[in-house]
């Protein structure tokens, strides 16, 4: 009798002890909104944040995440950040279908006293006639809680352009003393696609270089689309076409299929640079059939996107601007790895 009453108050301690310690634990709910769960960069983004919050979780602290894909569509966007809202997330991490709705979506957030950390759209600080100003946002800026951790996008482009450069004919070859080229622009709203577009080009220029733009056409970050635009250019413009700029490896793996369909040889008779360092790119760099990516570091920027999602949580200071700097990928780069 006396035994079973022993086993009987041992097992309830351990039934006791058990749930104290689960008590303990403690869980954070977490909302992540991505702009397209279709968009190949971001995919390898979003996956990263779930690993590494995944990978900090301990017996004591839990994140639970709940992925939402804006599908392009901004006002389907703030419909998920109302339902984060009123579902009491501990914290946002948002990377904005428009970053020009950036001041309300902020606003609700911020309101509702829920700490923000926006990725990969970086919102932008305009003048009174609309124009880009080389400033930080204010709505970042004013407000603690609020954050942005992304890669300055005008070094991606400088980085396409100084690997056009620095090929021995500077990227001329036909030799007629300009670099004739098409450019294939991602989202023309998304200060990635305008600093890309802007510095590639810069990039030669400041070198020294005469530049002719054949074409520039918005190819929105996708393959197909990117494919299409390099078939149309290369049917319209022929040998005069040197060099294909495209603001990202989706829309160049697209060039490089309609290159190939059009019997060009990149390296011999054609140039190819694309950014964000996709394994396709980094691979097609490799076998010399593309020229350049630019590694846009998805392991760094996610990381440093959750990190500043737990020191929040944790009711930590932040900074506002976390930036990650982005590489150059030229073969012989690849061949150094
Ligand atoms: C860029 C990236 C693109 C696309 C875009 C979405 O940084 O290079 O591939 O993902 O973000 O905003």
């Amino acid at each position: 009798m006396k035994k079973t009453l022993a086993i009987v108050l041992a097992a309830l301690m351990l039934i006791g002890m058990f749930s104290f310690a689960s008590a303990e634990a403690k869980t954070y709910k977490v909302g992540v909104s991505i702009y397209q769960f279709t968009d190949n960069f971001m995919t390898l983004y979003r996956n990263e944040i779930e690993n590494y919050f995944k990978s900090l979780e301990t017996d004591d602290v839990k994140y639970e995440i709940t992925m939402a894909d804006g599908k392009n569509d901004m006002a389907e966007q703030t419909n998920q950040v109302r339902t984060f809202i009123s579902q009491g997330m501990d914290v946002i991490i948002l990377n904005l279908v428009q970053t020009s709705s950036a001041d309300a979506v902020i606003d609700e957030i911020v309101a509702a006293g829920i700490p923000l950390v926006l990725i990969n759209r970086e919102p932008l600080a305009y003048d009174a006639d609309g124009n880009t100003l080389d400033e930080s946002y204010e709505g970042i800026l004013n407000n603690a809680q609020v954050c942005y951790v992304g890669a300055d996008a005008r070094q991606s482009g400088t980085f396409q352009g100084e690997m056009v450069a620095e090929l021995e004919n500077h990227g001329d070859i036909n030799g007629d003393g300009k670099i004739s080229y098409i450019m294939i622009e991602g989202d023309p709203e998304n200060i990635d696609a305008q600093y890309r577009t802007e510095f590639s080009v810069k990039a030669l220029t400041d070198a020294g270089y005469e530049v002719e733009c054949l074409d520039d056409q918005v190819g929105n970050w996708d393959q197909t689309k990117g494919q299409e635009l390099c078939a149309n250019a290369l049917s319209k413009y022929g040998d005069a076409v040197e060099v294909v700029f495209c603001n990202n490896d989706a829309m160049a793996l697209g060039a490089s299929t309609a290159i190939i369909a059009a019997g060009r040889k990149v390296g011999e008779d054609i140039y190819l640079l694309g950014v964000d360092a996709l394994e396709e790119a980094v691979q097609l760099v490799k076998d010399g059939e593309m020229t350049g990516t630019v590694l846009n570091d998805h392991i760094g920027q996610s990381h440093a996107a959750v990190d500043v999602a737990v020191k929040l949580l944790n009711g930590e200071e932040i900074e506002n601007y976390y930036w990650v700097d982005y590489v150059k990928v030229n073969k012989a780069y690849v061949d150094a790895q």
